[in-house]
């Protein structure tokens, strides 16, 4: 049993693979936190590691007593006002306007296993023998709340996920002004905080920075995750890289508003906070009422960032995506966005289908507007009927043409949106999220359908469901291109307008679990302007993402190595596209294009009957080698070797389970004048394993490949051109490892 309680001194110890996450019942009876860290033994009692001391200035908690002061203790779920001056865990507005409580320890439960959310998404177990659960109780007999912590341990993986939940068994009602799903307070704040941050375009862009007295924060206000930053922090030990050291990962499963924060204290103590922003959020708690918070995925890695990361996929693969999908392989899939825009027919679409299955590509994706009178971006959304005007026979008429082909067919949907110029918008024009007599910002001309109305998820899903039904349709991209304004609804009474970002949010989610369970065969794959909703809440829903709208292979090194700190390949949508690239206007090469495609899932997005010859050649051997390989890029352990942050090369590189085969990508973006040598050093092989490399005669050692390196081809001198392969700018290079039998 990975969890252990000492009755006597009143600590729990959660023991992990390789972590340990100890805390205990305070002298107040609330509750303190006591380490999170490396695995240590279990022993009768941690008291030694509480400690108190009488300050000049502190706030004490007791009469009498100088030395307990809630502002230098590290708590598990803190509160502010009664000692602490820290931002805390959560805030409670009772009626009569007091936001003091005092939440104390009543009982707990320990269990194997790990429950399920209703409504929400989170990691699971599928044996109740994968993990263990604490449930832990806590009491403000003032207000006759209730505050359920709840923690679960997995056997497997170095993770431990949080989540709170509030019942108000009282009778008046209470306002949640902020409900945070996890704090932690670490000893000390000698770490650097890494994030994920960008924009469209450029996503998930790693930045990391030393923590500093005060408070650092990653957040959204947009109504989504959002490209800006994602719900995704780091502390990182100052001296730990991808591949030493210790790392604390930080994800929140929800995909709206959220609040990562650190804050350093006067005693150097870093307080980790993770939730839904408390910024615009209140939830009214009726009496009988309870609120339950997502979930926060909290990761321990002695391993450096790369272990970090490989927890992560490992968990998010197995115990987070669910469904028929999770255990497959993905098709290599066209989409035809680019290569049309809003500009195709039936018959447009056939030709790139017929070609695209000539060269092995296994599924076509109709993108944006088939539907409405959609001809641009101003119209038709929430029409989710087709335009008869292109595709004369219908969807389930075009599904069955392109099944013919030898392709399976997917659908391009934004179920969240409405245009103004809608058969919709004319009928309910209430339905959009909207403050009465203000004004309505649009984002790429559209308005947000207010997703916390039943009736609104209703239609939808009884418009996509009908088409789901009616056609043979294995795929759905659902996109969701603009964040959200003047939050409010036209139907919550006044108290309840600031639940509507929340509510939406558990709307879309709502949408999302009846359809995939309605239809398991259907893979679904998140899109919001490309990466702008890529977080673990899709992910539980939808098994892939589009990555970013920017295809340009030199910027999706960035984009791809940063979103792999915390999501796994198999959840990256990764496309060739034309050049001049269309977000950069950048020209690279079809090889290097194919080459960062591979670490993902694979696909296409540009017109395949405007290649010449050649061209199609190549796609038909890298969709070949593709589908030879893509087991191992979609379930093998990833390495990040160079990150494109520091360098002008980034390397990557998948490791089979069984290290008898591993692919690495290594990627050049200018070339260098008259250079030195280089090599790659590999990680995550068998040291005493011989390898082949490229299938060429002569071998390598496990050892070898990852202490000495592989030394790599010199590069074009100005005079020799010895390696056809990396001539010139935006050059990249696939090794493949096999090991010898
Ligand atoms: C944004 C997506 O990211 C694109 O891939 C494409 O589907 C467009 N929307 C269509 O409007």
């Amino acid at each position: 049993m990975p969890i252990f309680f000492n009755e006597k001194s009143m600590e729990f110890h959660l023991q992990g693979k390789d972590v340990s996450y100890i805390f205990h019942v305070l002298p107040n009876l609330q509750l303190g936190h006591l380490y999170y860290g490396k695995k240590v033994r279990h022993r009768e009692s941690f008291s030694h590691l509480f400690q108190t001391q009488a300050r000049a200035t502190a706030s004490c908690v007791f009469e009498g007593d100088l030395a307990f002061s809630l502002d230098q203790t590290k708590q598990e779920y803190p509160s502010y006002g009664t000692s602490d001056y820290r931002e805390p865990a959560f805030q409670i507005l009772q009626e009569n306007g007091s936001r003091i409580t005092n939440f104390t320890y009543r009982d707990h439960k320990i269990f194997s296993g790990k429950p399920r959310f209703d409504g929400l998404p989170a990691t699971y177990v599928e044996r109740d023998e994968e993990a263990t659960t604490i449930l832990i109780t806590l009491v403000d007999d003032v207000i006759s709340a209730e505050i359920q912590l709840l923690y679960t341990v997995y056997e497997a993986f170095n993770v431990i996920t949080r989540s709170a939940k509030f019942i108000n068994f009282g009778s008046e009602d209470l306002k949640l002004t902020r409900a945070l799903s996890a704090s932690v307070d670490f000893f000390d704040s000698d770490y650097e905080m890494v994030q994920l941050s960008g924009s469209w375009a450029r996503e998930r862009h790693v930045k990391c920075r030393a923590l500093q007295p005060g408070i650092q924060s990653v957040t959204s206000t947009r109504g989504t995750s959002s490209s800006q930053q994602n719900p995704f922090i780091a502390l990182k030990r100052p001296n730990a890289t991808e591949h030493i050291g210790e790392v604390f990962g930080f994800n929140f499963v929800y995909s709206g508003n959220f609040l990562a924060q650190v804050e350093v204290d006067h005693y150097d103590v870093a307080r980790v906070s993770m939730g839904i922003h408390p910024f615009d959020f209140q939830w009214v708690l009726k009496v009988n009422e309870s609120f339950q918070t997502p979930e926060v995925v909290m990761v321990y890695s002695d391993r450096g960032l790369n272990g970090m990361s490989q927890t992560y996929h490992e968990l998010y693969r197995t115990r987070l995506v669910r469904g028929p999908w999770r255990d497959k392989v993905r098709p290599v899939l066209i989409n035809n966005w680019e290569a049309t825009y809003f500009d195709f027919n039936e018959e447009k679409i056939l030709e790139i289908a017929k070609e695209s299955s000539q060269l092995g590509v296994e599924l076509f994706v109709l993108d944006d507007g088939w539907f409405g009178k959609r001809d641009d971006d101003t119209t038709s959304l929430g029409d989710w009927f087709v335009d008869e005007r292109k595709l004369p026979n219908g969807i389930a008429s075009l599904a069955s043409n392109i099944k013919e082909l030898g392709l399976s067919f997917g659908l391009w949907f934004e179920p969240e949106m409405v245009s103004k110029e809608s058969e919709l918008y004319k009928k309910h024009p209430d339905w959009l999220i909207h403050v009465e007599n203000r004004s309505q910002s649009h984002g790429r001309n559209q308005y947000v359908l207010d997703f916390s109305r039943k009736e609104v998820v209703d239609y939808i899903y009884n418009r996509m469901s009908s088409l789901l039904d009616e056609a043979d349709i294995s795929y759905v991209k659902w996109d969701m291109n603009r964040y959200m304004t003047e939050i409010g609804s036209a139907t919550l009474p006044a108290e309840r307008q600031m639940e509507v970002a929340h509510r939406y949010i558990l709307g879309v989610y709502d949408l999302y679990e009846r359809l995939t369970s309605e239809f398991p065969h259907v893979l679904f794959e998140s899109c919001a302007s490309g990466g702008c909703r890529f977080d673990p809440g899709m992910l539980y829903y939808a098994p892939q993402t589009w990555t970013s709208d920017d295809t340009d292979a030199v910027e999706r090194l960035k984009i791809q190595y940063g979103t792999t700190f915390a999501y796994p390949l198999s959840s990256l949508g990764a496309h060739v596209s034309a050049v001049p690239n269309h977000q950069v206007f950048r020209e690279t090469s079809l090889k290097m294009r194919g080459d960062v495609a591979y670490f993902g899932v694979f696909g296409y997005e540009l017109d395949v009957t405007k290649m010449t010859a050649e061209e199609k050649d190549m796609v038909k051997k890298q969709i070949a080698f593709y589908k030879e390989h893509r087991e191992l890029f979609l379930t093998g352990t990833l390495y990040r070797l160079e990150s494109p942050f520091e360098e002008n090369v980034t390397s990557w590189m998948v490791v089979s389970t069984d290290r008898t085969e591993a692919i690495v990508g290594y990627y050049q973006v200018l070339a260098r004048p008259n250079p030195g040598f280089r090599k790659i050093t590999l990680q995550g092989l068998d040291p005493d394993m011989e390898y082949m490399v490229n299938g060429e005669v002569r071998t390598f050692f496990g050892d070898e490949l990852m202490h000495i390196g592989m030394h790599l081809e010199p590069e074009f001198s100005g005079t020799d051109q010895t390696n056809r392969e990396m001539i010139g700018d935006f050059t990249s290079k696939i090794i493949h490892l096999k090991a010898v039998q």
